[in-house]
């Protein structure tokens, strides 16, 4: 298992000793390492058993460091950045050469963001790289949004873990990119789309569909907890399953067909920031529950409902 605790010397000298630390974030914990250094990138997806062509996001504390690995910064983009980094917001831009093709597997564009966690702030101004960090959770699982969820899972794989508490928003990045100086959205997450249309005007285009080559992260196998998630038709389930063997995952009220102690409800007071804050950790209790299946009820599609939505349907493919 790994060491769990709050010292950030101790998170630098693994870190430029090519080691990787898992680090908070206010959307998820990550699984940090040298982002210009291609034993610890490399290491980051043999521990996460990612296949390389899935490109990572690099981790920094300003905006003028973006600036020295990126070619350039469209406006919007710029307008985006000052008004959500640091934050959960990841831009897509066109990557200088100084970024390792094996962190973009390949690709033009660099993913980059600011996160808003004190800790891994101050230890991003410690630092003389960036971080490549994706979420710490093994390729296809539910991220994690506490330090004992990431030592649960790659406690084995990595010496230390910087804890910070339960992440504040609990689910990853909004991930922006532009095309033709036209903004796109490549993953719904901690921003939502009302939000980031209040500061660039309506954006047309969404590519969230699995099968999108630029976006290769966007599996549809993501986000999965290891019990099989059903979106669909709690009728049909019932007629193969007992109500005690379903587990649900409600938005704000009990289900009636289910016994209670089977059921999470996301948010009573219908809160789409609490409910995504409770989204992770409860798929992960649920995935502990005495059941067979889990039923999950969509939220409607609006704010970080959206954002929700999009794990849940992901996790039910
Ligand atoms: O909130 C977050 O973004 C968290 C925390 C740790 O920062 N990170 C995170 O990383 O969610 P990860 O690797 O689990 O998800 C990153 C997503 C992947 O779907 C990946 O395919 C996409 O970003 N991505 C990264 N670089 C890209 C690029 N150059 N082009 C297209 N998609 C990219
Ligand atoms: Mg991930």
């Amino acid at each position: 298992m790994a060491i769990i605790g709050v010292d950030i010397l101790k998170a630098k000298t693994l870190l430029e000793n090519n080691q990787l630390v898992a680090i908070p974030t206010e959307t998820v914990y990550g699984l940090a390492g040298n982002a210009f250094s291609e034993i610890a990138v490399a290491e980051i997806f043999s521990a996460k058993n990612r296949p390389s062509f899935d490109p990572l996001i690099i981790h920094t504390y300003n905006i003028e460091k973006i600036r020295e690995w990126v070619t350039e910064i469209p406006e919007k983009a710029f307008d985006l950045a000052q008004k959500f980094m640091p934050g959960p917001l990841t831009l897509l831009l066109n990557k200088k050469e100084i970024i390792p093709d094996l962190v973009t597997a390949g690709m033009e564009k660099v993913a980059i963001r600011i996160p808003n966690h004190p800790l891994s702030l101050e230890l991003l101004k410690n630092l003389n790289f960036p971080l490549a960090a994706p979420s710490a959770n093994p390729f296809g699982y539910i991220s994690p949004t506490s330090a004992l969820h990431v030592n649960q899972q790659l406690g084995d794989k990595i010496s230390y873990i910087l804890d910070g508490g339960e992440a504040k928003i609990g689910i990853e990045s909004t991930i922006i990119g532009f095309e033709e100086g036209e903004p796109a959205v490549y993953r719904l997450g901690g921003i939502s789309l009302e939000e980031i249309e209040k500061v660039i005007g309506k954006i047309k285009t969404i590519h969230l569909s699995s099968s999108n080559p630029k976006a290769p992260g966007m599996l549809k196998s993501h986000y999965s907890p290891r019990k099989k998630l059903f979106i669909n038709n709690l009728d049909t389930l019932l007629e193969k399953y007992k109500p005690d063997q379903i587990g649900v995952l409600a938005f704000n009220n009990y289900l009636d067909k289910i016994p209670k102690e089977n059921q999470i409800i996301l948010s009573s007071a219908s809160n789409f920031s609490e409910a995504a804050r409770n989204l992770f950790s409860s798929l992960r209790r649920l995935d502990h529950f005495n059941i067979e299946i889990i039923f999950a009820e969509l939220l409607p599609e609006i704010d970080l409902g959206r954002a929700i939505n999009d794990r849940l349907r992901r996790a039910a493919a």
